[in-house]
């Protein structure tokens, strides 16, 4: 089983990037084929909202995004991990997720002639981790991706939060939340 893996930060080998790894580890014994992507060494523009994908479901804007729609939509699970930068997920995240309108537009044409069909066996996650534990501090996130999954046709299969975490090496001392993260990668397999 297809899993694409999106890395939103820009700090190598941080947080986030130690969550994903625990939670694709978990993803890989359970079967999936999992192909990590760093968004943030990819050239993604941001969205122009141009009108142009409106009647042909295709983002005119040709850059490293380009090569991505195939692969979101070939893709069983998606998995995205963004630490939290001002109660959301990453710029260089979000700038991937705007440029998901063509895939929306994709859809609402399909819908319009009949030929859109939920495949439920399509299913995106979300990771994420915050420097604070406020009770609201993923809310903007989790919103985000839930309309972001929404847009690519996927359903929202969940997501693994983690707060309280913030200087690099901080999630790789976590152990027990890490043995947590491979379960739930496992679990996001069924
Ligand atoms: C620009 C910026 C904005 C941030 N905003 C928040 C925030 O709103 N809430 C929070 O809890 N942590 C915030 N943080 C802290 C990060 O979420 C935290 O350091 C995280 O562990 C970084 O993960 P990473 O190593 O994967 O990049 C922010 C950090 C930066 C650099």
């Amino acid at each position: 089983m297809q899993v694409l893996a999106l890395l939103g930060s820009p700090r190598k080998g941080g947080n986030s990037e130690v969550l994903l790894e625990a939670v694709t580890r978990g993803m890989t014994q359970a079967g999936g084929r999992v192909e990590t992507i760093r968004l943030c060494e990819l050239k993604i523009n941001p969205c122009l909202n141009c009108g142009g994908c409106d009647s042909t479901g295709e983002c005119v804007v040709k850059d490293d995004m380009t090569a991505l729609y195939p692969r979101i939509l070939a893709a069983r699970r998606i998995v995205l991990a963004s630490p939290i930068f001002f109660y959301n997920i990453t710029a260089q995240a979000k700038a991937f997720v705007d440029r998901c309108q063509a895939l929306w537009s994709r859809q609402r044409l399909l819908r319009a002639k009949g030929e859109w069909q939920q495949d439920p066996g399509q299913k995106g996650f979300l990771l994420a981790v915050a420097a604070t534990r406020g009770a609201k501090v993923f809310d903007g996130a989790t919103l985000c991706m839930k309309y972001a999954y929404d847009a690519m046709g996927f359903l929202y299969g969940g997501d693994f939060l983690v707060k309280g975490i913030d200087r690099k090496g901080e999630m790789a001392a976590n152990t027990m939340k890490l043995k947590e993260a491979e379960e739930a990668g496992r679990r996001f397999m069924a």
